[in-house]
């Protein structure tokens, strides 16, 4: 099985804008790689420039596309307007916002300081939100229809986890607004979507979840009924699926990509795939033999 095989047919993002936030590494420069691939003019977003334009250069030389890097801190929302206006001044308009930026770090939450949780709640909830807003508000002003909002949030975003808990709060927050959007704003014809990634290994979330020999410790793909993590490719497939126009039936969406991991850790008996098969025989003769006592 190659897992690692591109999806969608040629040009299936031909005449699309996109702008992915944080798509300068890892999940969002995989998605936008793709995105360009598909004939996609995209345009990638984050607070560090430099980055951004190694990332553009180099994906244009991949893939023979233009990208355009621009600086812009979610956080702040006149810098968001700013990278909707350069967006829209170089490619005449925009049609997707894919809200991939996100901060994030493991800690007790009794040992975060106010503005640690702040940090983490105004990078995911606000910066999706400041986005979002002046990307709709953009749409909708001038009568533009066949949007699409896809926001990356986690599995977790429903189930809540602890250790991190700024991260989770924000996540639910997205969630939400992903559902809510999708029917408030389906009158302009705005779609909105969510993914929750399983475990996809990258640096920037790895470093930071997972530092030191946490990465041998707790490996990720023992916890994964696949036995597997992600590879971005299969993500790139699924978001290039969402925002293209073969989903344009697709609203309000959560589509989880995780190899089945959450609902492992929700099933209440699930922790019997511990039990080896050789002593199913046994565990069924002890359960037949209860129904003649009782
Ligand atoms: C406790 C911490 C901390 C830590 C920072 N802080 N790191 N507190 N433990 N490890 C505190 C600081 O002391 C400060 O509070 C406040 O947080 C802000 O820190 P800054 O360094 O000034 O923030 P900033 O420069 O804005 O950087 C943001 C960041 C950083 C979130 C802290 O890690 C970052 O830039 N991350 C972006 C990339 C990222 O996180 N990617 C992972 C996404 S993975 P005080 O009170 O001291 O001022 C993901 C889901 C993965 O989202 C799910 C996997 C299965
Ligand atoms: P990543 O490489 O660290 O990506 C995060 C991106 O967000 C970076 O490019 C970063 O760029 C940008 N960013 C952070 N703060 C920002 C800000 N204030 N303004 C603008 N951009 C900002 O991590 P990743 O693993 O690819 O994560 C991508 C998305 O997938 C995130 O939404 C994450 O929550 C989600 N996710 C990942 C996994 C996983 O296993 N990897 C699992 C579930 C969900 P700068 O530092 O240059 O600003």
């Amino acid at each position: 099985m190659d897992y690692s095989q591109k999806m969608l047919r040629d040009d299936a993002l031909k005449g699309k804008t996109i702008v992915i936030t944080g798509g300068g590494s890892g999940l969002g420069k995989a998605m936008t790689s793709y995105f360009m691939e598909l004939g996609a003019e995209v345009a990638i977003t984050s607070r560090n420039l430099e980055k951004l334009e190694n990332t553009a250069k180099e994906l244009e030389a991949a893939t023979g596309g233009v990208c355009l890097p621009l600086q812009c801190d979610v956080r702040e929302y006149e810098q968001v307007e700013a990278m909707l206006a350069a967006t829209v001044e170089k490619f005449g308009k925009v049609d997707i916002l894919l809200n991939n930026a996100a901060g994030n770090f493991i800690s007790p939450t009794e040992r975060l300081s106010a503005n640690a949780f702040d940090t983490i709640i105004d990078i995911v909830l606000k910066g999706s939100k400041n986005c979002t807003l002046a990307f709709g508000k953009h749409w909708i002003d001038n009568k533009e229809q066949n949007k699409t909002i896809l926001n990356i949030v986690t599995t977790y975003a429903w189930t809540g986890s602890a250790y991190v808990v700024p991260s989770a709060t924000a996540k639910a927050g997205v969630l939400a607004m992903t559902r809510s959007l999708a029917v408030e704003w389906a009158k302009y014809g705005i779609r909105s979507n969510a993914i929750a990634p399983g475990p996809f290994p990258t640096k920037g979330a790895w470093d930071r979840l997972l530092p030191g020999d946490l990465k041998e410790k707790f490996d990720l793909a023992k916890k994964v009924p696949l036995k597997r993590v992600g590879d971005h490719q299969e993500l790139a497939n699924l978001a290039a699926y969402l925002v293209s126009d073969f989903a344009a039936y697709v609203n309000g969406e959560v589509i989880t990509i995780d190899g089945g991991e959450w609902l492992k850790g929700a099933g209440q008996f699930n922790l019997l795939e511990a039990v080896p098969e050789e002593m199913w025989d046994m565990l069924e003769s002890m359960i037949r033999s209860k129904k003649n006592n009782s």
